[in-house]
């Protein structure tokens, strides 16, 4: 047994202690602006200071049970998408879950501990099972009820500190904290109680207005979309509905154009001004939007750099992911060994 530094946390290239982040991402699909704000900004900010394990958890895609292939090829799609952002796997472990199986064994386990009814009052679950459930071929797989458990062991499992995710997460983690708490309290101190990390923006609205944007929503900027891509989707954005000419005063409370600006462009003098004129009718919405086209651009043309140096170096990704899930799974097997005994799994006939 440990104590929350020791043997929980990784060395450095300088040799100095680091604590642990786990966060991870299912692979349904392209990363786009709303997993920046709300996650991805922090884990470029933290992976120098935290030993982070970041996983693409395709255990947890049991609603795309049908479209095997989807997730396959997302798994290479968000390595290199994190690799695109700049998240470095020399410092960091890009993880792929499945290829770590211990996952599922502390799951197993860990479930022992989260009752049903926990799992059932879970808001985030309970909105994602209300959704599934209205597809036509509604059908939930217990997989999918207990994808929050796993989500636990994904976070024990390297003994995680700290779990920046969006806001959305917040359930799960809550859950992680409990489950730590109850099993140390009963075994003897062997996880250390994480704690969550919301970004700066925790919910970004989707370019159609709605209140998140989404993958499958059809309301997304994807990190790799083409400069004339985003353009034509700000060009169509939604924004303030009740505003018929560039001369009406205009909303910037709740627009999403102003939302963006306030999110991504830097030249904040830019958009203060924007804003005064839109709400004096002195500005059109084209030259809003315009201006936020340009500004994303300029946020996503280094972006796009590493994307096409990385995107012509597949060898590069794939080895990404195996040294980073090779590290996790050594780091997952020290892990369940302390829970096996702790649990006396090897103890044979008992006391
Ligand atoms: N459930 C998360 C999502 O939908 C992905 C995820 C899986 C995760 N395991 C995790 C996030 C562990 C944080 C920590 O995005």
């Amino acid at each position: 047994m440990s104590d929350a530094g020791g043997e929980s946390a990784g060395e450095s290239a300088q040799g100095e202690v680091r604590q642990r982040i786990l966060t991870g991402v299912r692979p349904t699909g392209p990363l786009h602006l709303g997993h920046y704000a709300g996650a991805l900004e922090n884990w470029l900010r933290l992976q120098d200071e935290y030993d982070c394990f970041f996983l693409i958890a395709d255990y947890q895609v049991s609603d795309y049970a049908s479209d095997i292939d989807v997730v396959r090829r997302g798994v290479l799609e968000v390595a290199l998408d994190w690799l695109a952002v700049g998240l470095d796997p020399e410092e960091s472990h890009f993880v792929i879950e499945s290829h770590v199986p211990e996952h599922a064994e502390l799951t197993v386990w860990l479930s022992w501990w989260i009752s049903l009814g926990r799992l059932e009052r879970n808001p985030t679950l309970k909105a994602e099972i209300a959704e599934l459930e209205s597809r036509s071929d509604a059908a939930v797989p217990v997989a999918f009820f207990t994808y929050p458990v796993m989500q636990v062991a994904n976070i024990l499992l390297p003994r995680a500190h700290l779990v920046p995710t969006g806001e959305d997460q917040s359930p799960h983690i809550e859950l992680t904290r409990e489950v730590a708490r109850r099993f140390n309290r009963r075994f003897g101190y062997t996880f250390p109680v994480p704690s969550g990390l919301v970004g700066r923006v925790p919910r970004l609205v989707g370019t159609d207005g709605s209140a998140k944007m989404g993958k499958s929503a059809g309301n997304a900027i994807d990190l790799g979309d083409e400069s004339d891509v985003v353009t034509a989707k700000v060009m169509g954005m939604y924004t303030d509905p009740t505003r018929l000419r560039a001369t009406d005063p205009g909303h910037v409370e709740g627009n999403p154009v102003f939302m963006y600006h306030d999110a991504f462009n830097p030249d904040t003098a830019e958009v203060d001004d924007l804003k005064e004129r839109y709400r004096g009718g002195r500005v059109g919405d084209v030259e809003v939007k315009r201006k936020l086209a340009a500004a994303l651009n300029a946020f996503l043309d280094p972006i796009r750099e590493r994307r096409s140096h990385y995107g012509a170096r597949p060898k590069l990704v794939r080895d990404a992911l195996a040294s980073g899930t090779e590290h996790a799974r050594a780091v997952g097997r020290e892990t369940m060994g302390d829970v096996r005994s702790a649990l006396r799994l090897d103890d044979i006939g008992g006391a």
